[in-house]
């Protein structure tokens, strides 16, 4: 989604700018821009496309020390060169960058027009330059001030002016934005990836607040003026993180990190001599969480496929009745939050709008609300009442792979938290943590097969359609499968409870149809290779995941991906990988931009 990136201080700004840009690219976008102040005039150049375009037709010899850059992902107005961001007001003195959505900008754009302003843009975010502009009596903050009590909608914008060319004034509603501290400088963005090569001491700018930017002066106060105190805090991620560390992508490269990622996600939370498990983050809440009535998990995407695992989890080991909700429906049907009821929002970015916009719902229902998220900071870990943080550090690639599994990993921690509290025996609670703490083993142990996963996506990635089947905990990795497998190879997939095939989707099968069968040894195997049979038998081709040693399958399939063995609960965490590596190689093959699929974001903070 857009990403927002802005510089003051004593060094020249366009380069700092165009690498920000950069390093926000992996959120999703359709253009880029950027504005420079000087006393003269901002300057704004921008273009639709890659920033690459943008490059093209920079002045390279700007020199000054004041700027903003912005990526934008389309929501109000096509993705061209005149709606792309910043947007300056008619005198061209004032720029402004606006990540989210104004929803009052029709009647707001009216009253402007009545008022003799001519727009260029079809986007919501111009309102915003034209009205602080109508505003703007000599204080670049007052007028922004003024101009956003106006406004309903969400939003994180950064505005320069001409006449105050050393100060950026930033506010956030909705939108994250963080202020980073440097020496005689400082740094904004939405999203810490932009500024890490710079600082890593950052501000979270909090909802309804406001900041004025000088290159010695940080100044923060709510949208009344009221001044906030605000504490400096240390960014735990690195550069080398965010970088691709001679991977072709980073989708490749955070595949291969989870056996680390999931080592640093269980560090510290499975104690093997007690068997119990060590969450920090609930604690406080531990007593209220056991009691729990009802449990909601919430989140969209690959987070929901996380959380449905999580469900099932949750009321095996703690017996909870438990439900998944995609945040955009939990949130407009009117849901029941009775006492005893729990929501834990589950979301890589803790930035997605609808995961918010439910666990929001939640709380202001009485929910106790719990987080599962991975950016530290970010707005859903700083909303909650409590929660667990996945530590797999931080994710680059659209396509998400290691948050799935560290997600899946700390609702195994916490389901075991909560069920050794209640009904789960000592010695069930220790095989359950001592096959978890196999897990990272086991997955690099899945990754050194990664050529069998290649050459399955390299035999059928001319074929435009493909099943993803499974049972029980494997159920919900089917449909992470074939989402994988869509999202960045653009190839029709569709992920299915086995079973449920033959009540529709079994119609689709022909000749040589790929179809993935998720057939790891447990409770359900017979049924699945029954399955595997209703498939064959109608011609498709059956590619399955099933367990080390088990020899006879690969007599019934095409072609087996195989994985170690463990507890059924904890499947997932293993057989989500060959599938991440299938679509991987699928996308490559087919020549797809991996890391930036089409029309695909990161983060969606848009409804
Ligand atoms: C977008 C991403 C998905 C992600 C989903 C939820 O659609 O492309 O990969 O699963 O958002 O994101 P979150 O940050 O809340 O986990």
């Amino acid at each position: 989604m857009c990403g927002i990136i802005g510089y003051v201080g004593h060094r020249t700004a366009l380069p700092i700018l165009i690498e920000g840009l950069r390093r926000l690219e992996y959120r999703g976008y359709d253009s880029a821009g950027v504005a420079l102040a000087s006393p003269n005039d901002v300057t704004v150049t921008k273009s639709a496309g890659r920033i690459s375009a943008l490059e093209q037709i920079i002045d390279v010899e700007s020199t000054q020390t004041t700027g903003l850059g912005h990526t934008r992902w389309a929501t109000h107005g096509a993705p061209n060169d005149v709606n792309a961001h910043p947007h300056a007001d008619s005198s061209g003195r004032i720029a402004v960058i606006h990540n989210g959505i104004i929803e009052n900008d029709r009647a707001l754009r009216t009253y402007l027009e009545q008022h003799g302003v001519t727009f260029t843009s079809d986007t919501d975010s111009e309102v915003l330059a034209q009205l602080i502009a109508q505003l703007y009596d000599g204080n670049l903050e007052k007028a922004v001030r003024q101009a956003l009590h106006e406004v309903s909608g969400t939003y994180g914008i950064a505005v320069v002016c001409a006449d105050e060319p050393g100060v950026i004034i930033a506010a956030r509603q909705g939108s994250p934005l963080i202020i980073g501290v440097g020496k005689d400088e400082h740094l904004l963005a939405s999203d810490a990836a932009a500024i890490l090569a710079h600082t890593s001491q950052v501000v979270y700018l909090g909802d309804g607040e406001m900041a004025r930017i000088t290159p010695n002066e940080l100044r923060i106060t709510t949208l009344e003026a009221v001044p906030v105190a605000k504490e400096v805090e240390e960014i735990e991620w690195s550069l080398e993180q965010i970088e691709l560390a001679g991977y072709d992508h980073f989708m490749l490269k955070e595949i291969f990190e989870q056996p680390a990622a999931l080592e640093n996600c269980l560090r510290g939370r499975i104690d093997l001599r007690e068997g119990t498990v060590h969450l920090g983050g609930l604690v406080d809440c531990a007593r209220e969480l056991v009691r729990a009535k009802r449990i909601i998990l919430t989140g969209c995407g690959t987070a929901w496929h996380a959380a449905l695992v999580g469900e099932y989890l949750f009321e095996e080991l703690a017996r909870i009745p438990t439900e998944t909700e995609y945040g955009s429906e939990f949130r407009y049907r009117n849901p029941i939050v009775n006492e005893g009821t729990v929501v834990i929002a589950v979301s890589q970015s803790g930035e997605t709008t609808d995961t918010i916009a439910a666990f929001n719902e939640a709380k202001q229902r009485g929910a106790l609300t719990l987080g599962v998220v991975n950016v530290v900071g970010s707005s859903l870990a700083r909303g909650t009442d409590a929660g667990v943080y996945l530590h797999v550090g931080p994710e680059i690639g659209v396509a998400s792979t290691k948050a799935f599994t560290g997600q899946v990993a700390v609702l195994a921690l916490i389901a075991c938290f909560l069920g050794r509290r209640k009904h789960m025996s000592p010695t069930a609670a220790m095989q359950f943590i001592t096959a978890l703490s196999q897990i990272p083993t086991q997955v690099a142990r899945v990754l050194e097969r990664a050529d069998d996963a290649r050459k399955v996506a390299e035999k059928y990635q001319q074929r435009e359609n493909w099943l993803y089947l499974g049972r029980g905990y494997n159920y919900p990795v089917a449909l992470e499968g074939a989402l994988k497998l869509k999202e960045i190879s653009y190839i029709h997939s569709e992920g299915l409870p086995a079973a449920e095939m033959k009540h529709g989707p079994i119609a689709l099968i022909t000749e040589g149809m790929p179809v993935v069968v998720i057939a790891t040894a447990g409770s359900q195997y017979e049924k699945i290779i029954n399955n595997i049979s209703e498939v064959r038998t109608r011609g498709g081709s059956v590619i399955a995941i099933a367990t080390e040693g088990d020899r006879e399958i690969a007599k019934m399939v095409d072609h087996v991906l195989y994985v170690p063995d463990t507890l059924e609960p904890l499947q997932p965490l293993l057989t989500a990988i060959p599938l991440q590596l299938i679509a991987y190689h699928a996308a490559v093959i087919r020549g797809c931009n991996v890391d930036k699929p089409r029309n695909l974001a990161k983060s969606v903070t848009v409804e």
